[in-house]
């Protein structure tokens, strides 16, 4: 028996702002976004949009194929939390109508505990095979206006159904780890914009790659050459393609630069377009991934590189199942992102400067998102989530 992927869905939110907008503020060159980090839009959430709605809207088309009952276990991993006790995913569960016998748990280690939860997954499904594992990663990446990391904010969430004998991808139990205790980036609690050292986190990023590879090879016996592509967390997508480049070099695999482009450039075409969703952007570049190339897959291994700073390092292997295509939402994804509007540098300041009040009072938020469940408001300190 297999275990892995199932059926992948993700939502964004529908507005951007275009990263020649920011640059045109800043006085910046353009392409220093666009080739430079390697992105081109960014994705911004709504007022009355959060994690708990982007991940009802990511997982709603999966349960409205498998039902409410199919889950047996929804497990939410996100470091945007919108509260010190209970797990977001209780609010997902019940706007999805599930089981009242499906547990919830929520996960947290920066943007690596998605693949935590998704190997997690893997563990329960293996010992249940009867039962499906719903992993949903949510996040929205925000920085200090005018610092480096501004141009790489963005927001999504991600969905996986994870099963037995899936349609996606199997995921091999076979996994290298590298954990360091760094300050690369991180969030204290008073803060809702994340601290970081830029260049620094990059560089960390580079070394947990070397070690989790070094770690996963030897345990696996697997070598380079046994990956057709490879999936890397996205802050940016050049972080992608620098991260390729030392792989290759690492393992003297001798690719010319297009032969290594051509392992990863598909898995960068939605994130160019949403920016930095935190723990579900690699798995949004999966979806790009399968929904975007254009030769069959099927039987071929991809290697994963997942990040979170801090730091967790994991590298790991799914192979793409035959007849993948027909269990991808590739229309709905596609026309998801070209019905987002474009706004303005003020509309963007606007979104940017609107919070989830931390006064306690009592407070409704305008209808902005287009999504099928929106946050309503704040009253009594408990948040209001209703379908729309
Ligand atoms: P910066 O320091 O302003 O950028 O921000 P820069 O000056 O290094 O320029 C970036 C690249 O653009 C350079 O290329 C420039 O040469 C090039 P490189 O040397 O890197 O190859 N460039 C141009 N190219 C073409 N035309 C031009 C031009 N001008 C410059 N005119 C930085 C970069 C990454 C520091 C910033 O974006 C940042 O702080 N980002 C946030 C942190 C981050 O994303 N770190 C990534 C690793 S950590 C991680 O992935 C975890 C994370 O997702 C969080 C989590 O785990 O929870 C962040």
């Amino acid at each position: 028996m297999s275990v892995g992927i199932d059926e992948i869905s993700f939502y964004t939110s529908n507005y951007y702002l275009d990263l020649k907008t920011l640059a045109e503020v800043q006085g910046t060159d353009p392409e220093k976004y666009y080739t430079g980090i390697g992105q081109e839009q960014m994705g911004m959430a709504a007022p009355d949009e959060d994690i708990v709605t982007m991940a009802a809207n990511a997982a709603l088309p999966l349960i409205e194929r498998v039902g409410t009952d199919a889950v047996g276990t929804l497990m939410f991993a996100t470091e945007t939390g919108i509260d010190q006790s209970k797990a977001a995913g209780i609010y997902v569960h019940r706007l999805l109508g599930l089981n009242p016998n499906c547990r919830v748990v929520e996960m947290k280690q920066a943007c690596y505990s998605a693949t935590a939860a998704l190997q997690m997954a893997c563990a329960l499904v293996a010992r249940q095979p009867e039962r499906k594992v719903l992993v949903i990663a949510s996040d929205i990446a925000r920085y200090d206006l005018d610092t480096p990391g501004e141009a790489t904010q963005g927001c999504g969430a991600v969905a996986m159904l994870v099963s037995a004998n899936p349609r996606l991808v199997s995921i091999a139990p076979e996994v290298g780890n590298y954990t360091e205790d760094v300050m690369d980036f991180w969030r204290p609690n008073y803060r809702s914009t994340a601290l970081v050292d830029g260049k620094y986190s990059t560089k960390i990023y580079l070394k947990a790659l070397k070690k989790a590879w070094d770690n996963y090879a030897d345990i696996s016996g697997h070598a380079f050459g046994d990956f057709s592509r490879f999936c890397y967390h996205l802050p940016f997508s050049r972080m992608a393609q620098k991260a390729h480049q030392q792989l290759v070099r690492h393992n003297k695999a001798g690719l010319s630069a297009e032969e290594q482009e051509a392992q990863i450039c598909d898995t960068l075409i939605y994130n160019r377009m949403i920016g930095n969703s935190y723990t579900a952007s690699m798995y949004i570049g999966l979806t790009s991934l399968l929904e975007n190339t254009t030769e069959d897959l099927s039987g071929q291994r991809i290697g994963f590189f997942s990040y979170g700073s801090g730091c967790v390092g994991e590298f790991f292997c799914g192979t793409v199942v035959p007849g993948y295509r027909d269990a991808l939402h590739l229309q709905r994804h596609r026309d998801m992102l070209a019905a987002r509007r474009e706004i303005s540098h003020d509309e963007y300041l606007q979104l940017y400067r609107h919070q989830v009040p931390t006064d306690g009072g009592e407070h409704g938020f305008a209808e902005g998102t287009t999504g099928r469940f929106r946050l309503a408001g704040i009253y009594h300190h408990k948040r209001e989530y209703i379908p729309r």
